[in-house]
């Protein structure tokens, strides 16, 4: 279990994952130069046991976001047209992003270290891998995938709020030294990865992790997790497990909500 305050370290959670020798796709590698971005990003040649997994990853979730997903979400994900058909082209996705919020996309080799994520984060670029956990991994995959980048994370970068946020996010990161980075990092994990959105329908899901796992989007909605509305600061001194079902989480108003909050917190810590 990870705890922020004990942290003498300050230690990101995926590099104490090194230290303590998982698995090394979950080990966080530098950029070595630059990677390619929007129309520079080209389409593999997958093969066809990729596009079924795809498939199978994307018709077994698609079933559990009514009720589940927030509406945010779900227009996010119309914009993009994702569909079962055929792995997306990201170089396609980031065209849709660019029109509705000036986001775009750069294709990373995988895991990479998190001053070269928030870089691109802060220049409205969200870093994406472009190829699919292997059959054996279904349903849990410990290392980042495009199954996660895409299904996950990308329908909200159409959100002009939430796009908001996640660049201001960037932005303070690269600015945050020793505990404000830690703090920071449990602040991604609960809304990017975890958040929660109220809606007059009832809670709903907006985080990436969320949204690509499985087990996540019938656990995080039960009656298994407390919620907890949605302050900066109890966020962040929260603690979290980053192997196992989430049993606490944090719900936001709105996403203007998130965007306001997160650049009041900031601002005070002197991050922005
Ligand atoms: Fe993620």
């Amino acid at each position: 279990m990870k705890n922020n305050q004990d942290d003498n370290k300050n230690l990101s959670a995926y590099e104490k994952a090194a230290e303590e020798g998982v698995d090394p796709r979950c080990i966080p590698q530098r950029l070595e130069g630059p990677v390619p971005e929007h129309d520079d990003v080209t389409y593999p040649d997958y093969p066809e046991s990729d596009q079924e997994t795809w498939k199978f990853l994307y018709n077994r979730q698609v079933k559990l976001l009514p009720g589940s997903a927030c509406d945010e979400y779900l227009e996010g994900a119309r914009r993009l047209n994702l569909s079962a058909d055929r792995i997306p082209y990201l170089k396609e996705l980031s065209h849709v992003f660019n029109d509705f919020t000036g986001w775009r996309i750069a294709r990373i080799p995988g895991l990479i270290h998190e001053q070269d994520f928030f870089g691109l984060l802060q220049r409205k670029m969200f870093p994406s891998t472009d190829y699919i956990r292997g059959k054996d991994e279904l349903d849990y995959t410990p290392a980042p995938d495009l199954f996660h980048d895409i299904f996950g994370h990308m329908p909200l970068l159409t959100n002009k709020n939430f796009a908001s946020f996640y660049q201001m996010f960037g932005e303070a990161a690269l600015n945050a030294k020793g505990k404000d980075r830690v703090k920071l990092e449990a602040l991604h994990w609960f809304t990017v990865e975890f958040g929660l959105i109220k809606s007059a329908e009832g809670m709903r899901f907006y985080g990436a992790g969320v949204a690509s796992s499985h087990k996540e989007i019938i656990n995080a909605l039960s009656d298994q997790v407390e919620v907890i509305d949605f302050d900066p600061e109890q966020v962040v001194s929260q603690q979290y497990d980053v192997w196992h079902l989430q049993p606490i989480l944090f719900a936001i108003e709105s996403f203007e909500h998130l965007e306001t909050g997160f650049y009041d917190w900031t601002k005070k810590l002197g991050l922005l």
